[in-house]
């Protein structure tokens, strides 16, 4: 499974560029905010730092305004994935740009069925909200993921499924277990992946071995 981190934080990038194990970003408006800067200017410096597919997010709105800002992106640098909103105009817009050979992510998806219509749309990419879902129906977050994975190898779609929405560690477990492609984490969970207690307790045994 690939790790994406979900953030637009340029520092937490920076530093976690230098671990070697993150494929790709994503981004969205609330997290772009949380930066400050243009998203234009954001995701520029961003395709300075990691060499993959970076997801930027359109505003939602008719087709032809999404396909016309998803175009600015793309013409940004040739890792951009264009993040579409889960709707009708969205679909459409993700019709159009899969044929011009635009790569799109299509997020807050919440059921097979959105997820569907958007692998049939030619998405490159579909988000489910793994941690939004278990808010309103906690456990039922991977069900989801493990549907859409399931869904899309039956059929045939070449559409990837990128867990979004992830909480916590075990989020990142499920996600795994349930065979979905990408992971996309924030860069605190990233962080907590790397830990267990007792591997610091057993450093600790170590080192006390050592001094004697
Ligand atoms: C996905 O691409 C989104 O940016 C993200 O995972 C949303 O997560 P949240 O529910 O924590 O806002």
């Amino acid at each position: 499974m690939k790790f994406f981190i979900d953030t637009a934080i340029i520092d937490e990038i920076k530093e976690v560029s230098e671990w070697g194990i993150i494929d790709g970003v994503t981004t969205n408006p609330s997290l772009i905010a949380k930066n400050g800067g243009t998203l234009l200017e954001v995701i520029q410096e961003i395709t300075k730092l990691i060499d993959g597919p970076i997801s930027a997010e359109v505003k939602e709105g008719l087709a032809k305004d999404m396909i016309n800002e998803a175009k600015i992106y793309a013409k940004l640098h040739k890792n951009i994935v264009v993040k579409i909103p889960m709707t009708l105009e969205g679909i459409k817009a993700v019709k159009v740009l899969s044929k011009e050979g635009i790569k799109t992510n299509v997020t807050l998806v919440f059921n097979t069925t959105q997820a569907l219509a958007a692998a049939k749309a030619g998405a490159t990419y579909v988000s489910p909200f793994m941690g939004r879902l278990d808010d309103i129906t906690p456990g039922t977050g991977v069900f989801l993921v493990e549907d859409i994975v399931t869904l899309f190898s039956m059929y045939g779609f070449d559409t990837k499924v990128i867990a979004a929405s992830i909480r916590n560690v075990e989020h990142v477990h499920q996600a795994a277990m349930a065979g979905s492609d990408i992971a996309t984490i924030p860069f605190k969970v990233l962080k907590e992946m790397l830990t267990h207690p007792l591997t610091t307790k057993g450093l600790q045994i170590f080192a006390d071995a050592a001094k004697k």
